[in-house]
């Protein structure tokens, strides 16, 4: 299903990246690599719409909200643990968005974009609250701002990189249409402290899936 694109005036100004945005995200894209690339800008805030899920921009209001849910300890395993002013800076960017189904926030996902043109591409992290894992919303919210991407924003290929023992990520992005491309050995470094393995995933703008039931999973007559 496409999702429903909304544009709406927004009032946040627009902010420079100058502060730690944690995540795969900073990790590979607005850390170290140099070059034009970031999470801010110029884009125009939307709100964007799945069959169950709601994306739209992240505000000072949503922190505690994402306080309680990055300090679920299913959520702070993959994403570490808080550093103070994190979140405030994580809402300000503007590719910030809070997932939301039913009226509730159930999580954030964000994207950051490369913009040399030889190196065009967008990369996206996510999490959810452990009360909506496993019941597809992290597919659908990562679809859902994988199809604007590339329809909206003009990209031909996205990327993710959960770590290789991250094993519903690694489905849930699967399911997206995403691929591995290959393993980054000793890429991320966890709460303990020690180096563990990450796994690039990329997706080209045609491998998008509509989200429809995968051929042979749906029950037999
Ligand atoms: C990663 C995340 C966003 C996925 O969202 P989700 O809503 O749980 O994902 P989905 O339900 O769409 O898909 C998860 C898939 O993994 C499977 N899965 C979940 N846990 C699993 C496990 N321990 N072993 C095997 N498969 C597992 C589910 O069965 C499902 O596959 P299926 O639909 O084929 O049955 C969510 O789990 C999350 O926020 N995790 C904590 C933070 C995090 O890891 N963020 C990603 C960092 S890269």
């Amino acid at each position: 299903m496409t999702p429903d694109i909304e544009k709406e005036p927004w009032t946040a100004a627009a902010t420079v990246v100058d502060h730690v945005v944690r995540g795969s995200l900073a990790r590979h894209l607005a850390r170290g690599r140099g070059g034009p690339l970031g999470t801010t800008g110029t884009v125009s805030p939307v709100i964007l719409r799945g069959p169950r899920v709601t994306l739209r921009p992240a505000t000072a209001d949503d922190v505690e909200r994402l306080r309680s849910i990055r300090d679920e300890p299913e959520v702070s395993r993959w994403w570490g643990t808080l550093e103070p002013g994190e979140l405030e800076g994580f809402v300000a960017e503007d590719t910030t968005f809070a997932i939301e189904t039913g009226g509730e926030v159930i999580g954030a996902i964000q994207y950051a974009e490369e913009r040399d043109p030889m190196y065009r591409h967008a990369a996206i992290d996510i999490y959810l609250t452990a009360r909506s894992h496993r019941r597809g919303l992290g597919s659908e919210a990562v679809r859902v701002l994988a199809r604007f991407l590339i329809e909206e924003r003009g990209h031909h290929r996205l990327t993710i990189d959960p770590a290789t023992d991250n094993v519903a990520a690694i489905r849930a992005y699967e399911k997206v249409g995403f691929r591995p491309v290959g393993v980054m050995r000793s890429s991320e470094r966890g709460p303990d402290g020690t180096w563990h393995d990450g796994l690039l995933m990329d997706l080209l703008a045609d491998e998008l899936t509509d989200g429809a039931p995968e051929s042979g999973s749906a029950p037999g007559p």
